[in-house]
C-alpha cells in the first residue's frame, strides 16, 4: 500500500501543446545551471572586490545575483511546469553549466570583464533556448529566456561600461 508521505516526484506528460518536453526541459537546466554558478560567482566577487571600484562593483553584483536568484526559480519552476524534473543536486548544476570559479580574487577591474564575459555566454545559450521552444511550440520558455537574455545583456553592458577606457 502506498501512502501519501511515499510519493516521489516523477516526470509526467502534459497536455498543452507543448512538444518534446524533454528537450526543452535540457535546454532550461542547461540556463538554470548557468544563473545558479554565475549567481554564487557574483556573491564571491561582491565579497572579495577590493580597491576604488570597490562600491560600485560591491553594488552592481549584489543587484545582479539577486535577480538571477529569483530567476533559478523561475527557470526550475518552468521545467517542472512541462513535467520533467528540475535539478536535484550541486553536481548536476555544474555538470550542466558552462561557468567557471575562480579560485584567486581577481583585480576588480578583471572582476568586471570576467562577469560581462559569462553574462554574454549565458546570454547565448539562452538564444539557443529561444530557438528550441520557439520550434517546440512553447511561447511561455520562450517569453521566460527572452526576458533573461536581457536581462544578461543589459549586465554584460553595465559590466563593460564600469570599465571602458
Ligand atoms: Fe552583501
Amino acid at each position: 500500500m502506498t501512502h501519501a508521505l511515499d510519493v516521489v516526484a516523477t516526470p509526467k506528460d502534459i497536455s498543452s501543446g507543448v512538444r518534446n518536453t524533454e528537450t526543452l526541459a535540457k535546454g532550461l537546466t542547461d540556463v538554470l545551471a548557468d544563473t545558479y554558478r554565475l549567481t554564487f560567482k557574483s556573491h564571491a566577487f561582491h565579497w572579495n572586490v577590493e580597491g576604488p571600484l570597490f562600491f560600485s562593483i560591491h553594488n552592481l553584483t549584489e543587484g545582479q545575483y539577486e535577480d538571477m536568484f529569483a530567476a533559478a526559480d523561475k527557470l526550475a519552476e518552468r521545467i517542472r511546469a512541462i513535467g520533467q524534473m528540475a535539478p536535484m543536486s550541486m553536481a548536476q548544476i555544474i555538470a550542466n553549466s558552462v561557468i567557471e570559479d575562480d579560485e584567486m580574487a581577481p583585480t576588480a577591474g578583471e572582476m568586471c570583464a570576467i562577469l560581462a564575459a559569462d553574462h554574454e555566454r549565458v546570454a547565448h545559450r539562452l538564444h539557443a533556448l529561444i530557438k528550441i521552444a520557439s520550434e517546440h511550440n512553447d511561447p511561455v520558455t520562450e517569453d521566460l529566456a527572452t526576458g533573461r537574455a536581457a536581462f544578461h545583456e543589459q549586465a554584460a553592458w553595465m559590466l563593460k561600461a564600469m570599465i571602458a577606457q
